[in-house]
């Protein structure tokens, strides 16, 4: 397949995802929050993350996300926090920006920035598991920032 035809194939499954983006919005008893904003194009992603005991595994029950940048991440996010699921903590951070797009396939290089938004958010919020307590009362989002790691910088939200 040509380069034109896998990045319009990409596009246009983005903008079916984006018809009905999954796991949007806050996550109110989360065990983690991650938050990272984009030195590329100052977009910012949010991910929530709930986790469940499962057969003696902790896995991850749901996973949701707020974006304040452009439909790639959103579309991005969408999938990744419905392929998170099941997951253990692991499992998740072996989890390229590639491997968070699921059906959409591989990112076209111009967007691979906006997948790594979204690794960068799910990193933050892996970064506070299993050291997070349950729930996370009482745990403000800033006490919460951990250094960045790669290009992702982690940004406060108002
Ligand atoms: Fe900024 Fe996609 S253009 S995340």
């Amino acid at each position: 397949m040509s380069h034109r035809r896998e990045v319009s194939d990409f596009e246009e499954k983005v903008r079916e995802a984006l018809l009905s983006p999954k796991n949007q919005g806050e996550l109110a008893d989360a065990d983690a929050v991650g938050t990272v904003g984009s030195p590329d194009c100052g977009d910012m992603l949010r991910m929530w993350l709930k986790f469940k005991d499962k057969d003696g595994k902790r896995v991850i029950d749901r996973a949701s996300f707020q974006s304040f940048g452009c439909q790639t991440a959103i579309a991005v996010a969408s999938m990744a926090t419905e392929l998170l699921q099941g997951k253990t903590a692991e499992e998740a951070r072996e989890l390229s920006a590639n491997d968070l797009t699921g059906g959409l396939g591989p990112l076209p290089p111009m967007k691979i920035h906006c997948g790594q938004l979204v690794e960068g958010a799910l990193k933050s919020a892996l970064d506070q598991e299993p050291a997070l307590p349950s729930p996370s009362v009482g745990r403000t989002l800033s006490d919460a920032m951990r250094p960045p790691s790669g290009k992702i910088r982690i940004v406060p939200l108002d």
